[in-house]
């Protein structure tokens, strides 16, 4: 069933003892490059929005803590790309499901851009208590990302050292949403997607 998505027992094992996961080459090059067509078709035609901190009443616009311009995904939507990502992540939720009884029942997703000289401090997915984001992904979409460009996820594992992913075109990188991340400036528009998987909210 995974075939046409990089993934082992070796990186369920990696992902269980680490908490995070880098798989290169997630989709195919051509879903990749549609993806980064269309958002930055919508980042031109005006469709993103700033991003806020917080949620409900604290939301709030703060450039300086978080600088990217995002668009909410609708699974539904009617291009191609969308679709094939949609199953795509569909497929390592069930196996992180599969592999690890992460107990994933759903997930969420917006288009992102930073633009030139942006960043988003270092800060957690899952914030304070009901939260139901369990681990977050993000697959990178500049086809001509290179070093110096800026733009890393760096994730500080506790006890652990800190890891920096580079975003390379077409990398999905997952992780424990409650583990602190950061994005770091960007000298490039930087563009993903980014998303979350949820588990089941216990609270209600
Ligand atoms: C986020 C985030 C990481 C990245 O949007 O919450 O931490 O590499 N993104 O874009
Ligand atoms: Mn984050």
């Amino acid at each position: 069933m995974l075939e046409d998505v990089n993934l082992t027992e070796v990186s369920a094992d990696h992902f269980a003892a680490e908490g995070w996961l880098v798989i290169d080459n997630f989709a195919d090059p051509a879903i990749s490059f549609a993806l980064h067509e269309l958002i930055t078709a919508r980042a031109h035609a005006g469709v993103l929005r700033k991003a806020g901190i917080g949620r409900q009443d604290e939301y709030k616009v703060e450039e300086s803590r978080r600088g990217d311009w995002i668009e909410w995904v609708d699974p539904e939507m009617p291009e191609g790309s969308v679709s094939s990502l949609v199953e795509h992540i569909e497929k390592v939720r069930a196996f992180l499901n599969r592999t690890l009884f992460l107990g994933l029942v759903d997930f969420e997703m917006h288009f992102t851009m930073y633009p030139v000289g942006t960043h988003y401090e270092r800060h957690s997915d899952r914030h304070r208590s009901g939260s139901t984001r369990r681990v977050s992904f993000v697959l990178y979409l500049n086809p001509d990302w290179k070093p110096g460009d800026g733009g890393e996820l760096v994730i500080y594992p506790p006890g652990r050292e800190q890891v920096s992913v580079e975003p390379l075109f077409g990398r999905l990188a997952l992780f424990l949403s409650e583990l602190e991340h950061e994005v770091l400036k960007t000298h490039i528009r930087r563009i993903s997607t980014t998303g979350w998987m949820r588990e089941r909210n216990t609270a209600l």
